[in-house]
This record gives C-alpha cells, structure tokens and sequence, in this order.
C-alpha cells in the first residue's frame, strides 16, 4: 500500500498469493484488510493500475467492487497498457 502525502487516495501499489493458494478466498481477504487499513487511514478511495491482459486480476477488482476508470498506455516494460482502478472506501469495514 502506498499513501501519497497530502493525498486521500490511498494506492494498491503490490498484492499476491503465492501460487499454490490461488482462488482459496486469500485475494480477496488480503484486499479488504488493505481496504480497511486505507480507511483507518482516513482515505476515500483506493486506487490501482493492472496489466491489461491480467484477466485473474482484473477479475478480482470487479469482484471485489473496483470500477475503471482509465488506462494507461505502454505503462509496463512489456509494451502492455495500464488498465487503472478505483473503489470508494465510504462504509469499507475492516473483516473479522
Ligand atoms: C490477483 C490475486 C492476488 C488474486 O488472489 P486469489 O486469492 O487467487 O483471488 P481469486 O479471485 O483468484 O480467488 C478467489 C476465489 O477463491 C474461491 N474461494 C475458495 N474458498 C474461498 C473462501 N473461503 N472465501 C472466498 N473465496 C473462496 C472463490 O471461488 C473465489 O472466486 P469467486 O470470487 O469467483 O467466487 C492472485 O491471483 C495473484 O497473486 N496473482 C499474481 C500476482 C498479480 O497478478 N497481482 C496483481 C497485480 S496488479
């Protein structure tokens, strides 16, 4: 996570499950404590860039209540667009 001073934008600059524990539930868990940690912060939103061609990614930020917003382009050494995220964090309640 990243909170750019004097900014209410907090930023998901690198998450990750290690492989062998993909689609257990741990993404999704991980991004909500960020998400509570943004708002204990005091931020209104989250924001995030993913590759375009990350599809499980992407389809997780859907999932997960994050909205596109905007892109990026030839933002990665690959030549691949930045596809830029954002969700509200008003009412983000940290898990149990
Ligand atoms: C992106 C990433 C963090 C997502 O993490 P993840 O844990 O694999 O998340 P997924 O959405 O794939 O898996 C959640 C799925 O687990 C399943 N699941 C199994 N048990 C579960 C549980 N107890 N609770 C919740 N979901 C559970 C659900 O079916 C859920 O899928 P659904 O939302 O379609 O129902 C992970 O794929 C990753 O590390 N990728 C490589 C690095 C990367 O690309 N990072 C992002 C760069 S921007």
């Amino acid at each position: 996570m990243l909170y750019p001073a004097r900014s209410k934008l907090a930023r998901l600059y690198s998450i990750a499950v290690a492989p062998h524990v993909t689609r257990r539930g741990i993404g999704p868990l991980l991004l909500a404590e960020a998400e509570a940690a943004a708002v204990r912060r005091r931020h209104r939103a989250m924001r995030l860039e993913v590759h375009e061609h990350n599809t499980r990614a992407i389809g997780r930020y859907e999932k997960s209540g994050y909205r596109l917003f905007g892109r990026l382009h030839r933002y990665y050494d690959d030549g691949g667009d930045a596809l830029r995220f954002e969700k509200p964090l008003e009412g983000a309640k940290s898990p149990a």
